[in-house]
C-alpha cells in the first residue's frame, strides 16, 4: 500500500471526505506558500470543517422543505419602502425564536411575503436550528392524512419539537370545518411552545371566511398574533415591477 493509499484510508475512517480528496492540492499549495506544518494542519482541518458544517446546513435546507431559495441579501428594501428594514433584520438575528414569538407577513400577492419568510427560515438553518416550510394546502393535506391513519397525535408532536413553523398562503384556499379544526389544534400545540411565520393575503379580518367559522377564526388568531410581529404589506408587486416601470 503506497502513502497514499494510506492517507486515503485513514481518512475514509475517520471520516474527512474534504482531507481525502484535497490533500494533494492542500501539500501543494502549502509548499508553494512555505507554510509552516502547524500552519498546514490548520488550514486543512479547517477547510475540513467548512465542509462539514456547509454539508449541515445544506440538510437543514433540504429537510426544511422550502419552496424555493430566496436570501435576505436578494431582498430590495428600496423596492417595498413601508417594509421596517431594521426589524426584519432584527427578527433575522432570530431572538424571537427563543421567546417563541411568531412573524405574520400580510399583504397582497407579490409584495415578498414568501421571499421574507423563506429568508429568516435560511437564517434559522444556518443557525443550525430545525424549520419545516408548508403551504397551507400542504399542512392539511398531511394533518387530514395524519388524523385518517390515526397518526395525528405523532405529527402534532414532531411539529411542537420544530424550532421554526412557516405555513405560506394563508387565504388561498378555502378551509372546511374539520380541516380548520386541525388547524387550530396545529395551531394550539405550538402555541407559546414555539415560534410560527405565517404569511396571509388576507386581512385579519377576513379570516373567518378563510376557516369557515368566525369562532374557530377569532381562537387561531388570538393565539397567533399574542407574541407576535405582524407586518401588514400594501406595496407593489414585485412581480409586475418591469410592467410598471415600462407603463410609466
Ligand atoms: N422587495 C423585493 N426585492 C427582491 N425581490 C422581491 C421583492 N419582493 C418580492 N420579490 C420577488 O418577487 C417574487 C414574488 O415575491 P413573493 O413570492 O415573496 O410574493 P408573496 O408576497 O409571497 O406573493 P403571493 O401572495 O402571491 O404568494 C419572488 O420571486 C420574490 O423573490
Ligand atoms: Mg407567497
Amino acid at each position: 500500500m503506497t502513502t497514499n493509499d494510506s492517507i486515503e484510508t485513514h481518512c475514509r475512517t475517520l471520516r474527512l471526505p474534504y482531507i481525502r480528496d484535497h490533500y494533494q492540492t492542500e501539500i501543494d499549495d502549502a509548499l508553494k506558500a512555505k507554510l509552516s506544518f502547524h500552519d498546514f494542519l490548520l488550514a486543512v482541518l479547517r477547510a475540513q470543517v467548512v465542509q462539514r458544517v456547509d454539508n449541515s446546513i445544506n440538510r437543514a435546507l433540504h429537510t426544511a422543505g422550502f419552496s424555493s431559495i430566496k436570501r435576505l441579501e436578494e431582498f430590495d428594501f428600496s423596492f417595498q419602502p413601508q417594509i421596517d428594514e431594521k426589524k426584519i433584520r432584527e427578527l433575522a438575528s432570530l431572538h424571537f425564536l427563543d421567546k417563541s414569538e411568531n412573524i405574520i407577513l400580510l399583504g397582497p400577492p407579490g409584495v415578498g411575503k414568501t421571499h421574507l419568510a423563506i429568508a429568516i427560515g435560511i437564517k434559522a438553518c444556518q443557525a443550525s436550528k430545525r424549520v419545516a416550510f408548508y403551504t397551507v394546502h400542504k399542512i392539511v393535506s398531511e394533518l387530514s392524512i395524519a388524523h385518517t391513519t390515526k397518526s395525528l397525535p405523532n405529527l402534532l408532536r414532531k411539529i411542537a419539537r420544530l424550532d421554526l413553523l412557516i405555513i405560506d398562503e394563508l387565504g388561498y384556499m378555502q378551509l372546511n370545518e374539520a380541516q380548520a379544526a386541525l388547524f387550530f389544534q396545529l395551531i394550539s400545540a405550538r402555541y407559546e411552545k414555539g415560534s410560527i411565520i405565517i404569511t396571509s393575503n388576507q386581512n385579519p379580518d377576513q379570516w373567518g371566511t378563510i376557516f369557515n367559522d368566525n369562532i374557530v377564526a377569532t381562537a387561531i388568531m388570538d393565539r397567533l398574533f399574542h407574541h407576535s410581529h405582524p407586518f401588514a404589506i400594501n406595496g407593489k408587486s414585485y412581480r409586475m415591477k418591469h410592467f410598471d416601470q415600462t407603463s410609466s
